[in-house]
């Protein structure tokens, strides 16, 4: 049976029958044999093999180059060089997939823009390999959490006629064509519908039955924004609390991330040493300060206020009544803070219908969760639970009250206080990994004016 490279390499045991394959990384010659670096993509490092010369498909060599893939049988044996416990002896190569020469991903570094236009072929790097193994074990690590915790995971719809966010960035889902594009009622659904921004409001229909629940996939957003941290596709986990206040909301959403950092620094698997080297130097001391110590609590309207004392000249103005923008939320959580930071208490006006409204009447049970080298990774609140609040919350953003019955009802039928927020998949990954485009952690990315692959 095949084995892979990383249980190769934590064995405490020579052996004599060792079947390996993957992708050669480098190739050196000598007269009477040939060492070999393989890496299978199951960890970072690579397995080093030493083939004599004359043993069953040495033959081919000249044609096992950086990029081909092989199998190899042979043995374990303890190896004499530095750094490494183990190498292994082959009895025999065979040659799977040969290379031509205009591979591209010869042993030379490439940018990480390069890289981006050669998406099918970046998770055969070092680095995109430790990303994307790093992915997959935090998307497990958040299963659970939430699953140690008794929440349920929902799978909500992908396609939707609402907009949760009211932000109207919505990409439209129809089989109309072009020229009867306008006619809603002759379309699949009968309606307009579109891929959905976030799976908050069926979550909160099951919240509004099992307690705790999570939803966690895909979401899409048609803003127009070309940053670094914007994706028009990108994944979201959404837990949705019942019995839980603002106060609590924020507590888990702290939960949630101290436990992932925790993940990456505990549960790595050698991968957080490459970007902890060539990503982000001082990646490893702000992971095990985000692990232990508490975040910071602060109103938006406090925080407007030390922005507007913070005698930096900031490019979007700041005044109470107005978004945060990047720029404000760093400056909080980078300069001032020096830790993530917790912003809440938003002003109604600047927020959706569906957030809690405070006793002061003018500010919503919002908040933001803001962490260094990126701004909010988490946006969530306190839902309003309160029938009629709701009703005139759906006039003042202009809702149509019919098409979100089902959502009144929930406030209609044993209405409980719930709470719940959104964290991106994408924008914490790029915080436990040091990677500086959100391009960088996602197999592949969709921005505006790309849909490759
Ligand atoms: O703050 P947002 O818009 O909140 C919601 O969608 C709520 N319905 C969540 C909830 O309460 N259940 O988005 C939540 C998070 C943001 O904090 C950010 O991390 C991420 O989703 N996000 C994006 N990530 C990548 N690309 C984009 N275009 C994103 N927009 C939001
Ligand atoms: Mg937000």
């Amino acid at each position: 049976m095949r084995s892979l490279i990383k249980h190769v390499l934590r064995r405490e045991e020579p052996c004599d029958d060792l079947h390996v394959a993957g992708w050669i990384r480098t190739r050196r010659d000598s007269k009477a044999f040939s060492f070999i670096e393989l890496n299978d993509g199951s960890c970072l490092a690579n397995l080093q093999i030493v083939a004599d010369a004359g043993i069953p498909g040495y033959d081919d060599i000249t044609a096992m180059n950086t990029g081909a893939s092989v199998e190899i049988r042979g043995k374990l044996v303890a190896s004499p060089a530095a750094g490494q416990k183990w190498e292994m002896r082959a009895d025999s190569l065979k040659l799977l997939g040969g290379v031509p020469e205009d591979y591209p991903l010869q042993k030379k570094g490439h940018s990480t823009e390069f890289l981006r236009s050669i998406a099918h072929l970046r998770p055969r790097t070092n680095l995109y390999g430790a990303v994307f193994r790093t992915r997959s074990r935090m998307a497990f690590a958040i299963h659970r959490f939430f699953q140690e915790r008794d929440f349920v995971y929902v799978h909500t719809p992908i396609i939707t006629a609402s907009d949760c966010e009211g932000a109207g960035e919505m990409f439209r889902v129809t089989t109309l064509p072009d020229d009867k594009a306008s006619r809603d009622a002759e379309d699949f659904f009968g309606k307009r519908a579109f891929l959905t921004v976030s799976g908050q409001l069926e979550g909160e229909t099951f919240a509004c039955a099992l307690s705790n629940v999570y939803t966690f996939g895909p979401t899409f957003r048609a803003e127009n924004s070309n940053t670094s941290r914007h994706a028009a596709e990108f994944w979201m986990i959404e837990p949705e609390v019942a019995f839980c206040d603002l106060a609590g909301d924020m507590d888990l959403a702290e939960a949630l991330v101290k436990f992932l950092v925790t993940e990456m620094l505990e549960n790595h698997e050698g991968d957080l040493e490459i970007f902890a080297k060539f990503v982000d130097k001082g990646l490893r001391e702000r992971l095990e300060f985000v692990a232990t110590r508490p975040f910071e609590r602060i109103s938006y309207t406090d925080a407007v206020e030390l922005l507007k004392n913070s005698g930096e000249s900031f490019e979007y103005p700041v005044e109470y009544g107005l978004n945060l923008q990047s720029e404000h939320e760093r400056w909080l959580t980078e300069k001032h803070f020096k830790s993530p930071t917790t912003v809440f208490n938003y002003p109604k006006e600047i927020k959706p219908f569906y957030m809690r409204l405070n006793d002061d009447g003018k500010t919503v049970t919002a908040m933001d969760v803001l962490v260094p080298g990126i701004g909010e990774i988490i946006g969530g609140s306190q839902r309003e639970e309160r029938l009629d609040v709701l009703m005139e919350n759906f006039a003042k953003h202009h809702l149509d009250p019919e098409a979100y019955g089902w959502y009144a009802d929930l406030r209609k039928y044993g209405s409980v206080p719930h709470a719940g927020f959104g964290l991106g998949f994408e924008r914490l990954l790029m915080f436990v990994t040091g990677m500086a485009n959100i391009r960088d952690v996602i197999p592949f990315a969709r921005t505006p004016g790309h849909c490759e692959f």
